[in-house]
């Protein structure tokens, strides 16, 4: 946990049910901001309500431009404004390039891309002078280690978190040119064992990248110089620190949280 004062601050967190998304809502909270966690699963209503009473819900399908512009305004109508968005949201199926289904590539380019665009389009609309919000801010994007390394079996995930990456470097010179006041950055998260970390260690063993899960784990933690998976917290901590002013000249960069994997 970070000594970081964000008292004041009204956030808003894509994908906030559970995982990284919830530790993110849970980090930005602690440290004094009001929260909106925003999720296509109901469950995150249970999650903001834990977090507690002036912290909220809304459901969002990142994908969905029309479901985007009524939860950004029914987002800044429960905070009375947004400073912070994180668009955390996304989707891993793991695959060798050679069995590769479309169905699946298209989920990650929907989920990953175009809901971080979506993402990026109506925070910054809301964000911007003039804007429903209009006090400019920040917006921290979770793109991902596999946009920094070529890892076996992630191609098409890899692939969209580099999207990710080129989505934040433009929006924050956009935001820069037009003087939205917006910095615009993102993350690149190592692995940790959420849902989707486990999933993703499986899904290795399953198409025979490693013998196991515990081999597929073994082999990332051996590719890091601090030597242990990356935690929930460790995320957390890092957006919160670009969502404050102790980063107010940071903007347009990817910063990596991952122990030293992606070097
Ligand atoms: N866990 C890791 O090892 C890891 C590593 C690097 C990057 N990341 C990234 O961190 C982010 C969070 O990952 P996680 O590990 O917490 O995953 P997770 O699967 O545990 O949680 C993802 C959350 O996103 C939500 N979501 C999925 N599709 C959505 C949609 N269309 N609209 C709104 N919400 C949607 C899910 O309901 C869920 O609450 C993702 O962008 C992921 O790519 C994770």
């Amino acid at each position: 946990m970070t000594s970081i004062d964000l008292t004041g601050r009204k956030a808003l967190v894509t994908g906030g049910a559970q995982g990284l998304g919830e530790g993110m809502a849970s980090a930005l909270a602690a440290a004094g901001a009001t929260v909106v966690i925003a999720d296509v699963q109901d469950s995150g209503e249970q999650t903001a309500k834990a977090l507690g009473e002036r912290h909220g819900f809304v459901r969002l399908d990142v994908t969905d431009d029309a479901n985007w512009a009524s939860a950004v305004a029914a987002t800044v109508q429960h905070l009375g404004g947004l400073d912070i968005l994180v668009n955390n949201a996304g989707v891993e199926i793991t695959s060798l390039i050679t069995e590769l289904e479309v169905a699946d590539i298209q989920k990650m380019l929907d989920v990953n891309i175009l809901g971080t665009a979506l993402g990026l389009k109506h925070g910054l609309r809301a964000m911007r002078p003039g804007g429903a919000a209009g006090q400019g801010g920040a917006i921290i994007n979770v793109a991902s280690v596999a946009a920094t390394i070529a890892f076996p079996g992630i191609s098409v995930y890899s692939a969209t978190k580099s999207a990710v990456d080129r989505l934040t470097r433009v929006a924050a010179m956009e935001s820069g040119k037009f003087g939205y006041e917006v910095r615009v950055n993102c993350v690149y998260p190592g692995l940790v064992p959420t849902a989707m970390g486990i999933g993703l260690a499986n899904g290795m063993a399953a198409i025979g990248v490693y013998e196991s899960a515990e081999a597929a784990v073994g082999a990332v933690i051996e590719l890091t110089p601090a030597g242990r998976l990356g935690q929930v917290d460790d995320m957390a901590d890092a957006v919160v620190f670009l969502a404050s002013d102790a980063a107010r000249f940071i903007t347009g960069v990817g910063l990596p949280v991952d122990g030293g994997m992606g070097m």
